[in-house]
């Protein structure tokens, strides 16, 4: 089942059609096609494939507006046919939507509005199974200050800045959340907005809270407040990740480290993997091991649990066979360490993926995504490289 919605764009005012076209670039987990006039109006046999969305404008050269949208839908009776227009009449736009439109956008085109348009088709094709869902993908780490947050943001950001999909990124770290710093960020709104509006809770309320990074990861942040995490219930947690798996094609959650609660169980659970993060000292291996456990012990099967070890340092006082004897599978992904860096890209606010693409740990983590993508050519492989670059 596809991932992204097909897009056919079929302007012909000459004040749309060019500005537009650099916009439609932007749009993530959208496969864009140019249409020429009356591509839709000849319909399927003109146009070889059924897109699921189609827009048009009200150019007057291209006839009655309300005779094509009616000939459009006859056309392609499951096509979205959205509608741009400088008319803002209301008895225009009823005439519109009454005649098959389900979107009329008022010119110029607002990307916002445009965006949470197709975010509602893609909900709504999601919803009956004709879109697939997002993966969702959790970070946590059994002891506080090994690199779950480092992680999981440039994690997000790699996705984002790689490919022409859509990202989200959820702060879980309700009491402590500092992935904002880490984006430079200063949180408006917070994911306590949803909570205590919950039954609101849709494709623009959720987009209204999130913000936009310049890496193109919608950002979702923890509490302004850190007492405001307590009005935040599992139940929260599910419903904002059934909507967010319709709407990204991966949804990143940076889990708080040490504790497990409701929430982090519930996030676990919709969870394609959960990446525990642990470095390689005895501390963190033995509360990784009992971590583990606990997520085990909550349902969560052993094939979704991946350890992952930051700054992994070879030849250092553990080895990593050593190491793997305590885990029920072997480890993951190691990341090198790579502290000078890091700390550049935490102090400046830009994750290190966008700010050094040469930077070892960069260059780790775009291997990494490529790894739980299934995507990489060796997939034995784990980021570093033994002696005589063999797998470790
Ligand atoms: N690969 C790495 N190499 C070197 N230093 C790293 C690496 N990853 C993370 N660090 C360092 O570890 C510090 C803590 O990272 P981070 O905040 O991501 O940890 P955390 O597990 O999320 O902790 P918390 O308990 O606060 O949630 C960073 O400030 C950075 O200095
Ligand atoms: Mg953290």
């Amino acid at each position: 089942m596809s991932k992204e919605l097909i897009f056919a764009i079929q302007l012909t005012k000459p004040n749309l059609a060019k500005p537009f076209s650099g916009s439609a670039k932007k749009l993530k987990g959208v496969n864009t096609l140019q249409w020429r006039e009356n591509t839709a109006e000849m319909g399927p046999v003109a146009a070889e494939t059924i897109p699921d969305i189609i827009m048009i404008d009200d150019s007057p050269e291209n006839g009655d507006l309300f005779t094509r949208i009616k000939s459009i839908k006859g056309h392609f009776p499951q096509t979205t046919l959205f509608v741009v227009s400088d008319n803002k009449d209301h008895h225009f736009i009823i005439a519109a939507m009454k005649a098959g439109a389900s979107e009329f956008l008022v010119e110029p085109i607002s990307e916002d509005a445009l965006q949470n348009a197709i975010d509602e088709v893609r909900a709504k094709l999601a919803n009956v199974g004709r879109i697939a869902h997002g993966r969702v993908y959790s970070f946590v780490s059994a002891k506080g200050g090994v690199g779950s947050t480092v992680l999981a943001v440039n994690t997000a950001a790699a996705l984002a800045m790689g490919q022409k999909t859509a990202v989200a990124l959820i702060d879980m770290s309700f009491q402590s959340g500092d992935a904002s710093v880490l984006l430079d960020i200063v949180p408006q709104n917070s994911i306590t907005d949803i909570s205590t509006n919950i039954n609101r809770l849709d494709v623009s309320f959720l987009h209204g809270v999130m913000t936009s990074h310049s890496t193109g990861i919608n950002f979702l942040p923890a509490p302004l407040n850190p007492e405001d995490s307590e009005e935040i219930i599992g139940e929260h947690i599910s419903s904002i990740l059934n909507l967010a798996k319709k709407l990204y094609d991966h949804v990143i959650l940076d889990c708080a480290s040490m504790h497990v609660n409701n929430c982090s169980i519930e996030a676990f659970k919709k969870s394609d993997k959960v990446f525990v993060v642990t470095d390689m000292s005895v501390p963190s291996i033995r509360n990784t091991v009992r971590l583990c456990k606990l997520i085990r012990k909550l349902g969560i099967s052993l094939e979704k649990i991946e350890i992952v070890i930051n700054r992994f340092i070879k030849g250092g006082a553990l080895s990593l066979a050593e190491v793997e004897k305590n885990f029920d599978k072997p480890v993951y992904w190691l990341i090198p360490n790579d502290f000078a860096d890091i700390v550049s890209s935490i102090n400046r606010g830009i994750p290190l993926v966008k700010l050094s693409h040469g930077a070892p740990f960069s260059k780790n983590v775009v291997e990494f995504i490529k790894k739980f993508q299934g995507l990489l050519d060796d997939q034995n492989f784990r980021g570093v490289k033994g002696t005589f670059g063999k797998n470790i």
